[in-house]
């Protein structure tokens, strides 16, 4: 069975209309991800169906706006990541671990605590060609990378726990994220921000397409 058809399967029971397609991402180098079809009816849901988007989101389904804006980011500078070691943290469908992978980091390492998102990782790397490492479990990272990418993970305030944890993880951090609007925490700043969207379009206001770029680094003692 086909990466596609197998990740249609694993939401088949929850989401009867729903279907899994290779998407080639807009101003992304030609970088294509598995995504939600996007004429799929998510203002019609039955109840059963909203109870498991709002209990179980299957969030790799989509490519989030701060997603899209940091992989945009990677491709137009390689030289972010070339020859390095990356971690995407809440990688999602991936998009940040692959465009990291295409634009020639030395390992790449997707990291989700959804083993759905693992495995829609894995098949976004196989659509591009790519190789991408798959962790289940941050705190099991045994080594330094040299450069930790999060985005979209601070809508759960939970995870803001985790950015010293990165500074420790990581030579540099780079966080997007499209509803913090400033953060505020020691070793990180915001550097710009830039417009983006979110694929298939949820058609979100304006103000969570503004995605920002927090830039975090420990001074090296
Ligand atoms: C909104 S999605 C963003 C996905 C992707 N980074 C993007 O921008 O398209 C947030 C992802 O973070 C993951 N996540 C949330 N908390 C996490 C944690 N503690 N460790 C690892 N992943 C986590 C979720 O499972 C989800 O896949």
């Amino acid at each position: 069975m086909s990466d596609a058809a197998l990740l249609t399967q694993s939401i088949a029971p929850f989401l009867l209309h729903a279907r899994i397609n290779a998407v080639t991402l807009p101003d992304c180098a030609g970088l294509q991800l598995y995504l939600l079809n996007d004429d799929f009816p998510h203002d019609a849901l039955s109840p059963e169906e909203m109870d498991w988007a709002l209990n179980e989101p299957s969030y790799w389904m989509f490519c989030w706006a701060s997603g899209l804006a940091q992989a945009r980011q990677i491709l137009q500078q390689p030289e972010l990541v070339r020859g390095k070691t990356v971690l995407d943290f809440g990688a999602g469908s991936g998009v940040v671990a692959v465009a990291a992978a295409k634009a020639g980091a030395k390992r790449v390492i997707s990291c989700d605590i959804d083993p759905l998102s693992l495995q829609a990782s894995a098949a976004n790397a196989r659509l591009n060609g790519v190789q991408v490492e798959l962790l289940d479990d941050f705190f099991q990272l045994n080594e330094r990378v040299d450069v930790l990418f999060a985005a979209d993970v601070l809508y759960d305030s939970a995870n803001r726990s985790f950015l010293p944890a990165f500074l420790d993880a990581a030579n540099e951090v780079w966080l997007t994220d499209s509803r913090v609007k400033s953060l505020t925490a020691p070793h990180y700043q915001r550097l710009y921000s830039v417009m983006s969207e979110t694929l298939p379009d949820l058609n979100e206001f304006d103000e969570f397409r503004l995605v920002n770029f927090y830039y975090g680094r420990r001074e090296q003692s």
